[in-house]
């Protein structure tokens, strides 16, 4: 899996083909979409547009919320697939644990079979906490490939990190950039400046070194292309700890999976 992808999030439906074709031109190799978005279409037809071969491409899509439970997310993968015309998805991943529903057991176990019949090719969750995720490890003996949480320097996640690093599960960052909130901040375009980057290239830096998966989101070619261009330079040990020092503890901008959904 490319350790950088498009998100799509908010990416308006009727633009979502130019902005993948365009992301895919520039060197982009993966894709990061879900049912909720109401943009799989676009992506799939972004992918044909730039003519790559579909192996090349690294496409993540995930289970709403209301489709979660054993048949109902089943038959909510095939229409993912039916929307994006295609055959197979890369990466899917229940969307938020929701634990009112409570039922993202069940969810899990559907994906495991989707998993099995190759039609995913790996699986995951997103939003998960530490207790979901030893849930469905518990449960099923099946440990989720990755866990999309929201991450950025403000809010940088250090004790699901950890459990992560200690059941193996891959920490993938949404809003990496704090949804272009923190651009401003002193600390960031004081390193930019040192490095001749922009402060979300500093940003989107960071999460690379720390071993993250990122997807940052953009529909502006510009700034598409430069959210790729980081990895020609390195942040030391103390430019890393500037970037995190951003950190605070009510640093959420999205919503607490504790309670959504
Ligand atoms: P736009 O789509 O107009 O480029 P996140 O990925 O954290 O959710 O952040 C996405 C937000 O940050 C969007 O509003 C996006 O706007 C903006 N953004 C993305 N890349 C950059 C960049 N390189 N410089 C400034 N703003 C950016």
């Amino acid at each position: 899996m490319p350790q950088l992808g498009l998100g799509v999030w908010r990416t308006p439906a009727d633009e979502t083909a130019r902005v993948v074709a365009t992301a895919l031109s520039a060197g982009y190799r993966a894709v990061d979409t879900a049912a909720v978005y109401g943009n799989e279409a676009g992506v799939g037809e972004g992918i044909r547009a730039s003519g790559l071969p579909r192996g090349e491409v690294f496409v993540t899509t995930k289970l709403w919320n209301e489709s979660q439970g054993y048949d109902r997310a089943l038959r909510a993968f095939d229409k993912s697939l039916e929307r994006l015309g295609l055959d197979h998805v890369d990466l899917y991943l229940i969307h938020w644990p929701c634990p009112q529903q409570d039922i993202f057991v069940e969810s899990w176990k559907a994906l495991v079979r989707l998993r099995e019949e190759g039609r995913a090719g790996s699986i995951g969750v997103s939003n998960f906490r530490v207790g979901d995720l030893e849930r469905i490890i518990g449960e099923t003996g099946v440990t989720p490939a990755v866990n999309q949480i929201e991450l950025h320097p403000r809010f940088s996640q250090a004790g699901l990190r950890e459990a992560h690093a200690r059941l193996g599960v891959l920490t993938e960052s949404w809003s990496p950039l704090g949804q272009g909130q923190l651009l401003d901040e002193p600390v960031l375009t004081r390193l930019a400046e040192r490095h001749g980057k922009t402060p979300a290239q500093i940003i989107l830096r960071w999460h690379v070194q720390l071993g993250l998966l990122v997807i940052p989101k953009s529909v502006n070619p510009q700034r598409i292309a430069q959210n790729l261009d980081v990895f020609d330079f390195e942040l030391d040990e103390a430019e890393m700890a500037a970037v995190a020092s951003l950190d605070v503890e009510d640093g959420r901008i999205g919503p607490d999976p504790a309670e959504f959904g």
